[in-house]
């Protein structure tokens, strides 16, 4: 039940934006974005329930792997694989929430909260898979909670592992050598959603960091970053209906600003030769489009090569998706409340920002936000590569991703990185046990193991270290992360520490 005025409004809004930023709404063809049959079948899709879509762990041994896919399978045909992600099963809302679904609901949560599969939005799952990560590769995400995407990431690296590299001797699976470094600003999502997602996965390779992302203070660094900003969201009306009642192209305007610097920030935190997703589950432009064209503009002025990779190569076969926008219309919104709800009357601005009036400015609008001129065709016709996914064409909710490369030649891991693993040793924000240390001894003889090197090190990549509360199995990488951050000055370990984890299989560390 979504108010039909405010309806109305989302359809005159995004019939003029995802044409283009024609400015005769609708006078495309009907099979085309923005014509009114195109819109009549958004908006009715916007209008139905979510379906519930599961991630089986790729990670877990195939045992579990089986025994959870053959569970799944005996709710056929209610509940059934993603056509186009064979790791995804799906199952109506309706049937899901009724008297009917409820051995299968009992099930999944079951399963949730084992990790043996996690609950995710279907669209949510592709940046993980254009990010493929590989286990040794540093890999960073920017704005990670709840963390269904961190979880992803990590369960890629952990198959890859294994899948590389095997059995090791002695028992126990080969784990990352890589690091992923899951950040949110927010402390307390971060506490409470993203190290309990992690929970279910070893993690010896992870750092989680509560930083602003648009100050993370990395050049160079990674190999894979992400970057899921903070966005309004209106892709998801699906799920949450009432973002309908709050609603607005303004909120388009007071985000765009921040992603950029989170864009930006991404970008000049990426190794030449990386891999960048920038993604939102929005389908405004400003937020989307807008943003990855004043990145890649500011990028090419710095002499910083970077460019969209075209997708069709990487997409999952079967996923329907859109190509992204080269041209869009910015709203000079003025909003006001009336009677508590939120009232606004729409305007567009001039086509350049150079003829906008003082009161537009003062509302928020800035050059970043227009389209792209005619001297910027080249990097403009990037933008057609960008992925726009659309509930109607793809089952899901509405969401948006832009992979950038770094065209610089590949290098080998950033000096700051090998380096942080030393400093970590100065700056201590973990702690490692000494090779004599008592408690190492114990736990070798717990686990049959041996330290092997001086400076306490498990094997060649890992380290047991002690964070005031708990013993965690860290690997090299990852303190490379926590030294460089405490070398920076970031409050450590108390803003930022590693969710460590014992070796799969294996009990937790005591
Ligand atoms: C779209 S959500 C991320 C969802 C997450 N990637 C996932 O898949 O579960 C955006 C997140 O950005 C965080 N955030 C907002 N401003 C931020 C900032 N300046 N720096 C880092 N994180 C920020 C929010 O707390 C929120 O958790």
């Amino acid at each position: 039940g979504c108010p039909g005025s405010r309806v109305e409004e989302f359809r005159a809004y995004y019939a003029v934006q995802l044409s283009g930023g024609g400015q005769v709404p609708g006078a495309c063809s009907e099979a085309e974005p923005g014509s009114p049959a195109w819109m009549d079948a958004l908006v009715a899709h916007l209008d139905q329930p979510l379906p519930m879509t599961l991630r089986l762990a790729r990670s877990k041994p195939a045992v579990l792997q089986d025994f959870t896919r053959r569970k799944l399978e005996s709710f056929s045909p209610e509940l059934s694989p993603v056509p186009w992600l064979p790791d995804a099963y799906e199952c109506s809302d309706a049937h899901y929430h009724s008297a009917e679904g409820q051995e299968l609901q009992a099930w999944c949560r079951a399963a949730h909260r084992a990790g043996l599969a996690s609950f995710q939005e279907i669209s949510s799952m592709l940046p993980p898979i254009l990010l493929a990560p590989e286990a040794h590769h540093r890999v960073a995400d920017f704005c990670a909670a709840p963390g269904s995407k961190t979880s992803q990431l990590q369960d890629r690296m952990l198959t890859q592992a294994a899948s590389a590299g095997g059995l090791r001797e002695g028992g126990g699976c080969r784990l990352p050598t890589g690091a992923l470094l899951a950040n949110d600003l927010d402390a307390s999502r971060a506490r409470l959603y993203l190290a309990g997602r992690l929970r279910h996965l070893p993690a010896p390779n992870v750092v989680i960091t509560t930083l602003p992302a648009q100050k993370l203070p990395f050049s160079n660094d990674f190999d894979r970053v992400l970057t899921d900003v903070p966005c309004s969201g209106d892709g998801t009306l699906r799920k949450e209906p009432t973002i309908w009642e709050r609603w607005s192209p303004h909120d388009a305007i007071s985000l765009h600003r921040s992603q950029l610097r989170i864009l930006r920030r991404g970008l000049s935190s990426l190794a030449p030769g990386g891999l960048l997703v920038y993604s939102t589950c929005s389908f405004n432009p400003l937020e989307n489009e807008a943003v990855v064209f004043a990145a890649l503009l500011s990028s090419e002025y710095e002499g910083v090569p970077m460019e969209v990779v075209e997708p069709a190569a990487v997409l999952p076969s079967g996923l329907r998706v859109s190509p992204g926008l080269t041209s869009w219309r910015v709203p000079a919104v003025l909003a006001r409340t009336r009677k508590n709800q939120l009232a606004w009357d729409l305007e567009w601005c001039e086509p350049a920002f150079e003829s906008c009036p003082e009161a537009v400015l003062k509302a928020g609008v800035r050059a970043t936000m227009f389209p792209p001129k005619p001297e910027h065709h080249a990097l403009a016709t990037q933008l057609r590569r960008c992925i726009r996914l659309y509930p109607h064409m793809m089952g899901g909710g509405g969401f948006f991703c832009a992979m950038i490369r770094h065209r610089g030649a590949c290098s080998a891991p950033s000096r700051a990185l090998r380096q942080g693993a030393a400093e970590s040793r100065e700056a201590n924000p973990l702690p490692m046990l000494s090779v004599s240390s008592p408690e190492l001894a114990e736990l070798g003889d717990f686990y049959g193991l041996t330290p092997v090197q001086e400076d306490g090190t498990w094997d060649t990549d890992m380290h047991i270290c002690f964070d005031g509360r708990r013993l965690v199995l860290v690997c090299k990488a990852a303190l490379g992360v926590l030294g460089h951050l405490a070398s920076e000055g970031k409050h450590l370990p108390r803003r930022s520490r590693a969710a460590g984890g014992s070796a799969p299989g294996a009990a937790p560390l005591p």
